[in-house]
């Protein structure tokens, strides 16, 4: 039978000596999927990704890939992958460059070639030595190179890193065509507002451990805000909605109202009252941005408690 999941990931855990790159790390990314590892710098996500393409031992853990044992040489032939450090030799040519790595995966013939540098917008510069590109330019040979043999399951750590806007849209725009073809894409990135266009699911890693895995859709509508634009707002009226318990940030007219969507009525009976002009309520999305910070501050207040009770003596919490 066919796996539904491109990654099954059980315990992956990485020691080197004393120090632990990663911890317990649990995965599942279903085909199809656009992925997105998160985490801060240090956080164990190349890490993981090494391990899931055997690169790395892992210290603990096992994982399978389109179904099968991650080291099985056939689920290989069918992974991509665009390491976050790479380079090239410097006096190869694009097409040279991506023309060997075919070869390995034993693709002889232009075509294959032509379509991975044309997909990377890299058509017009085939004769373009290594040394005379820059980063960007790089990093989209790199991109060529992973999917040059058509894979079913393509890892990018840090794939737009050095890209400006307009290379980032069109990596974006590279990635929901290959999904749309059945592809799975393994994503580690730190370029969150990117993420939220591009990604089905996403897991936080932070010092080695997972703190998050779900669908975006689920931490996007966690937390509602709507922007309030209002005229003056009289201190009684303030007073009013915050004896309501309702929550709003900002002043000058400029609030922002977080909470349930339900109590917006309640807000504009308050101010109607004080005869408060109201201009404009917006729906705020949550970003992915501020949704990562509020989970690391999460983690760190949750830290924070635990030493607290180490040092009276008392449980974790
Ligand atoms: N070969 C190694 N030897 C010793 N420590 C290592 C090695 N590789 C990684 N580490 C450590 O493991 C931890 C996780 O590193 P990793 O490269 O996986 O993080 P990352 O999330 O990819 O970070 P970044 O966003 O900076 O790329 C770090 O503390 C790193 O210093
Ligand atoms: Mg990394």
């Amino acid at each position: 039978m066919v796996s539904l999941n491109a990654v099954e990931a059980l315990g992956l855990t990485k020691c080197y000596g004393r120090a632990t790159a990663c911890q317990d790390v649990n995965l599942l990314v279903r085909r199809g999927q656009i992925f997105g590892f998160l985490g801060p710098n240090g956080a164990g996500k190349s890490t993981v990704v090494k391990i899931l393409l055997g690169l790395v031992p892992p210290t603990r853990g096992t994982a399978r890939l389109l179904g099968r044992p991650y080291k099985d040489r056939e689920v290989h032939r069918r992974i991509g992958y665009l390491p976050e450090l790479f380079r090239y030799p410097p006096w190869l040519s694009v097409h040279e460059v991506v023309k060997w790595h075919a070869r390995v995966l034993g693709i002889s013939g232009r075509q294959a070639v032509v379509e991975a540098l044309e997909a990377v917008g890299l058509a017009d510069r085939q004769q373009a030595r290594v040394k005379t590109l820059s980063k960007g330019l790089q990093q989209r040979l790199g991109l060529a190179v992973a999917i040059v043999g058509d894979p079913d399951l393509l890892f990018l750590d840090e794939p737009t890193s050095a890209m400006d806007p307009v290379g980032r849209h069109e990596v974006g725009e590279l990635l929901h065509a290959w999904r749309h073809r059945g592809k799975t894409i393994f994503l580690n990135s730190h370029l969150l507002s990117e993420l939220e266009g591009l990604c089905d699911s996403v897991a936080l890693i932070r010092q080695g451990r997972l703190v998050y895995t779900g669908s975006l859709q689920t931490i996007l509508s966690a937390r509602s805000e709507f922007g309030v634009t209002t005229g003056p707002v009289p201190t009684a009226c303030q007073r009013e909605w915050e004896g309501e318990g309702l929550e709003l940030s900002g002043g000058d007219g400029d609030w922002v109202y977080a909470g349930d969507r339900d109590r917006l009525p309640e807000l504009h009976a308050i101010l109607a009252r004080h005869r408060v002009a109201v201009y404009e309520v917006v729906p705020v999305r949550q970003s992915l941005e501020s949704w990562f910070i509020r989970s690391l501050q999460g983690e760190e207040t949750k830290y924070a408690a635990h030493r607290a009770a180490d040092h009276m003596g008392g449980p974790p919490a």
